[in-house]
Formats: C-alpha cells, structure tokens, sequence
C-alpha cells in the first residue's frame, strides 16, 4: 500500500490580511494532515503565498513599498497566523523564492519549445483584483463575472497556452474517474460551462508590468500569476530540479484542496498544464464552499472580514478549529456568526465534552483518591457502550476519507453523548453509598476513562492541544495508549492516575461575551491627526521636485462604464496631454472643457481603466470629499510654471 499523502490548500494572495474564510480551508486540509499522520501515513502538507502580479506591484506602490518589501511583510503576518491556529504544514512555499521561478521560467520554456505554447497578439477583457482573463460573453452587466468590479480593455502582444487542444482528454478525465473532482456538483459545472463549451487558448504572459517570473527567452514577458501560481504545487516537491525526491515520492497529489470560486483554475488550466508536461494529474480536487455572514462573502472590501487571531485569543484554536469544521458541511457554504460560535462552544465543548471530562475526573480522585487498576466490573450497559464507539470508530474513518469533516465530529460526539448517557444511566453517585458496590463503581468510572481516552485521540486532528491536556487529567503517557490502532482494543487502559486539571472549556455566559467579543472586533477609530502630524515637513528643495504648470482643458469625457472618471486632453504650452481625473461627480464634461487648471507633469504615468494618465489635476476638497478643480487668478498662457 502507498503510505505517503500529499495534501495542498491554494496559496494565498499576501494583499490582504487573511481573513477567517482563508483559514477554513488551511484548518480542513491540517485537519486531514494530522489524521493521516496519525494513521502512519508519510504526509506533505503544502501551504504558502501567491505573490506575483499586477494587484501586488499596484498595492505595493499605494503603500510606497517595493512589492518585495510589501509581500515580506505579509507573510511573516500570515506565518504568525498559521502558527497561532496550529497549522501544521510541512512546506510554506513562496512564488518568490529562487526556486520557484526558475522551475516556473523552466516550465514555460518546455512548453513553449514543444509547441504548447506560442505567441499571438491578446485583445480582451481583464480583471486586475481576480488575475482573470474574460471575454465580452463571460462578463455580467459589463463587470468582472466573479467579483463584480470593472474589468480593464487589454491589447498586448502576449504568449497562449493551448488549452483547447486538451479539451476532450479533460472531458474524458472527468467522466472517467468520478472521484476526480468533488464534490459532484462541481463536475457539472465545469463540465456544462466550461469544457463543452469551448475552450480558448488561455494567454499565459503579460508586457504591461515587470513584478512576476519573467519569460526566459523573451524578457519583456512576465509569466501569467495563474500559470506561476498553480505550478507551485509541484516547484514546492523540486520538480526539473536535480533534487526532485519529493516530486517523485508525493506526486500526483492525494487531495488538493481549493475554494469553489478557483475551482475552474483547478479543474481545467491545471490539469491541462500537467498533460502538457506529461505528468500524472492529482488524484483528487476538492471544492469547497464559503464562510459566509449573513449570506455574502466575507471580503475585505465589503468590510465584513472576521480576523481569527481575535477569535483564538479569546477562546484558543481548538475550539476555533472545531467549529469551523463541525458547523459547516465541507463542500457546501455556512454561515460565520459570533452567536452561533458561542452556541457551539457552550452546548459542544463545555457541555457534552469538558463536563464528560471533569465529572470522570472528579468522580476518580473522590472515590478512589484518583487511582484505579483495571477494568472493575461490568456494567450491564458496557455492552452497548462499547458497540456505539466500535460502530462510531468505523463511521468517523469512513467519512474522513470523504473529508466530510461536520459528520466525522458528529460521530465522535455520538460517542460523547454516549458516554453522558452511560453516566445518568449508572448513578455512580448512588454506587458510592455503598461500599458492597465498589467494584461495581470503579467498573462505571472505567468504561468513562477509557472512553474519553478514546474519543481524545480522535479528537486529535481537529484539536491539536486539547488531547495531551486530558491525557496528563488521566495519567496517560502518550505513547502506546495514545497511537490510533489503540483506539480498536477497548480495554487497552489500564492503570489510571486521575488528576483534576484546568477547566478544558469553561462555560460561557452567552451575553456578556457576545458584547465584549463584538467590542473587540470593532476597530478603534485612529484618533484625529492634528493637521502637523498628517504630512512630515518638507523644504523647498523638496516642493520644487513637483513640476506645477498651467494647462487648458480642450477635450473631456466620461471613461466608459465608470461614474466617477473623466479623461481629458490637456494643453500645456505646446503640449496636449491625457489626464484621468476623480472629478466627473462635480464637472460634466461639457462644464470642464475650457477650464485652465494646475497640473502636475512631471508625476509617472499610470494605467486607469487601461487609459495611460500623464499627469494629475490639482482640486480643492471640502469636508465631504467633494472636489473643485484649482485655476489661476487671472487669465495666464498655458504651459506657464507655477512655483
Ligand atoms: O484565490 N470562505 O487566493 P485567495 C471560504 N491566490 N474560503 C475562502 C473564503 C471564505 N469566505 N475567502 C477565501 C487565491 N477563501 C489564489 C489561489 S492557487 C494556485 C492560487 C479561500 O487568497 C478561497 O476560496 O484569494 C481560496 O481557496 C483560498 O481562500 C485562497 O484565496
Ligand atoms: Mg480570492
């Protein structure tokens, strides 16, 4: 039997601080990776960051950062948070690490030198915060069909991949092999919307910004962030390299886990690269659904994020890690609440587990001075007991290899409130008046044990802390007792040293901490800058670095599908030229044109709306933003300096 087990999540763009959503799928395939361990399976658990593209260069430049310094940054932050919700990955790889381009430069030139990569001329539609290419019928009320932010018109001489050339092998690939994809309801969505049809070539280089893994053979390209991304998977194993170990023991992937919106990446653009590059294609690709508040998206621009660090701060990563994946059925989408957060924690953890915990301990150190030998006598309950966890073991098993991670828990608190049962059906606290019934009583108290040392290892994947915690309550040295074939032999406990510890999970009064956790996510208002602190003093030398000229609005017009720009043909001296400017809200163009206007022109170009702007219009803006364009006092000739 193969006992290795290559697991991957997407890898993460570093603009944004990684939300609760983001840590969803990173907990599931942890989640998976340590059961797997703990099934004597050799794992690579992959994880990282996405750091190439036009977003990056552009993010990093509103901070003044490099896009190096900028994406450093991030991940050291993102790092912290993996480490704080115990994510246990193997390998954290970067599109920027040395090794990565080189494999990704590598892996474009062995296409393109085969023939599954040429060069052509791309016209078309794109949408910058996605990374994606759409064409006219793809896009949704002239907006970018999965975010819904305007796309940019592109025309670039760029390089194709030929993916329609793999579109029945995909087809079939899918067909073929039900498990390819999961969970099924995405075969039929790529398979309607997609691969039958039709499929274009894909445009896989780009010439209009430098910050990605440039073409080998032809500088001036830079590698699609799509096409460098996806390749992470296998660059991160050495793969082309002389050290390619890992590629050889782990590839194909077991399980790659990935967000149902990316899906279409996963499913189609990839496995066409790895049939291009004659590798074997993953075993299996999961879509899994969204984290959702009040219905939508969680998204940084909607502003609606919830930052797990608050979470686990409060309440420790275990029990943020339960109920990610208890709450949510996998594949589907779940709604995050704060209520239902707290709901969980209260009837799941404190409730059913940690009072099953306590009580056992407690009753342990108060009847028998915390020490019990063996298993006592039997209960005319054990019987029942011991079906329930053996049936339960089973189901558990059976659904993580689904990764069907909401019924796997539900199995493991099956045998939970079992156990509770078994409490209320034995009354120990009746057995311990009576001295005659004192075996009998040991016999109840150890059939709870052994079963909490049970339920805790399967506990393990999903709460990585809280097990060792129940062992050191039991006096189980980790080892023997502790490994999962354990868990089949009922009975393999034998001497116990009952110890009350730490309340695992204390309960919660449900409105008080609502107030103060909603008190903790609301962000403090930055206090008011006083108008000294805002910008650093300057000297002149400095003012005289910004070339001020007047200029003569002789053209205007709104740029297509926006309501707040306005693109002009500026006059300076004997100049004319191309400025995009926030105004079209307070200037039609009509009112505009005529208008002398201060302009800056010696700021570097940019791109708006795939309009280059050379220059910028100087406004005036009120306390409620809005703007009025700056013009000379009197009449003066277009071109003249201002200082
Ligand atoms: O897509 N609920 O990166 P990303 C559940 N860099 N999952 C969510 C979520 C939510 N609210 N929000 C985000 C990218 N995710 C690319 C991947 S792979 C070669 C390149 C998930 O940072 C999302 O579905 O936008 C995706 O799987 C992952 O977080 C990374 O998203
Ligand atoms: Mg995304």
């Amino acid at each position: 039997m193969n006992k290795n087990f290559y697991i991957t999540t997407p890898i993460y763009y570093p603009s944004n601080k990684l939300h609760i959503g983001h840590s969803y799928t990173t907990v599931a395939a942890d989640a998976m990776a340590r059961y797997k361990r703990l099934r004597g399976y050799d794992v690579m658990f992959l994880t990282g960051t996405d750091e190439h593209g036009q977003k990056i260069e552009r993010r990093a430049a509103e901070e003044s950062k490099t896009p190096q310094q900028f994406v450093d940054d991030i991940v050291d932050w993102i790092k912290d948070l993996w480490k704080l919700m115990d994510i246990s990955y193997d390998k954290f790889i970067r599109t920027t690490d040395p090794e990565h381009k080189e494999t990704v430069a590598k892996i474009f030139k062995k296409l393109y030198d085969q023939g599954d990569i040429y060069k052509s001329t791309y016209e078309g539609l794109y949408c910058t915060p996605c990374e994606s290419f759409f064409t006219e019928l793809q896009l949704n009320n002239g907006k970018c069909p999965d975010c819904g932010r305007e796309v940019e018109k592109v025309k670039e001489e760029s390089y194709f991949f030929k993916l329609s050339k793999y579109q029945d092998r995909l087809i079939k690939h899918i067909e073929d092999n039900p498990d390819f994809l999961l969970p099924q309801t995405r075969q039929n969505e790529m398979l309607n919307n997609f691969l039958k049809v039709g499929l274009e070539d894909l445009c896989v280089s780009r010439t209009s910004f430098t910050w990605g893994v440039p073409v080998s053979f032809d500088e001036k390209h830079v590698v699609y962030v799509w096409l460098d991304a996806l390749s992470n998977y296998i660059t991160a194993l050495g793969y082309l390299t002389d050290h390619d170990q890992a590629f050889n023991k782990y590839w194909p992937a077991d399980v790659q886990l990935v967000g149902k919106e990316i899906v279409r990446f996963h499913a189609i653009i990839w496995p066409a690269i790895l049939m291009a590059l004659g590798e074997e294609l993953p075993k299996q690709i999961f879509g899994h659904g969204w984290l959702v508040i009040n219905g939508g998206k969680m998204s940084k621009s909607i502003g609606n994020v919830v930052d797990p660090s608050i979470l686990v701060a409060r309440y420790g990563s275990d029990a943020i890690r339960y109920f990610l994946l208890r709450e949510v059925a996998f594949g589907q989408d779940g709604n995050f609440s704060n209520t239902a957060l707290i709901a969980r924690m209260n009837s799941d953890l404190s409730n059913d587990f940690g009072n099953l915990t306590s009580r056992t301990v407690a009753m342990i150190e108060k009847y028998f001075d915390g020490q019990l030998i063996g298993p006592g006598h039997a209960n005319r309950f054990d019987a029942h007991v011991k079906q329930t966890i053996k049936d339960n073991i089973a189901l558990m098993e059976e659904n993580m290899e689904k990764l069907f991670f909401n019924v796997a828990l539900e199995h493991i608190w099956t045998i939970i409130r079992r156990l509770n049962k078994y409490i209320d059906e034995t009354t120990p606290w009746i057995l311990a008046k009576d001295p005659d019934h004192k075996d009998q009583l040991a016999g109840v108290l150890y059939v709870l044990a052994e079963g909490i040392r049970i339920v805790s290892i399967m506990l393990e994947p999903f709460m990585p802390t809280t097990p060792a915690k129940i062992w050191a309550q039991l006096g189980i040295e980790p080892g023997a007792l502790t490994a999962w074939e354990s868990i089949y032999t009922f009975g393999s406990l034998e001497i116990i040293n009952a110890k009350k510890g730490e309340n695992l999970f204390p309960r919660i009064e449900v409105d008080k901490e609502l107030a103060a956790l909603e008190a903790a996510q609301t962000p403090a208002t930055p206090p008011a800058k006083t108008p000294a602190e805002e910008v650093p003093e300057i000297t002149i030398h400095d003012f005289a670095k910004v070339k001020l000229k007047v200029g003569e609005v002789i053209a205007s017009e709104k740029v297509k599908n926006t309501d707040k720009l306005l693109v002009s043909k500026i006059q300076i001296g004997d100049e004319i030229r191309t400025i995009v400017s926030g105004i079209a809200k307070y200037y039609t163009p009509e009112q505009f044109v005529g208008k002398k206007v201060v302009v800056v022109t010696n700021l570097a170009p940019v791109k708006l709306r795939g309009i280059v702007s050379e220059g910028m219009i100087l406004c005036a803006e009120d306390e409620d933003q809005n703007l009025i364009a700056i013009a000379p006092e009197k009449d003066i000739a277009t071109g003249s300096n201002i200082r």
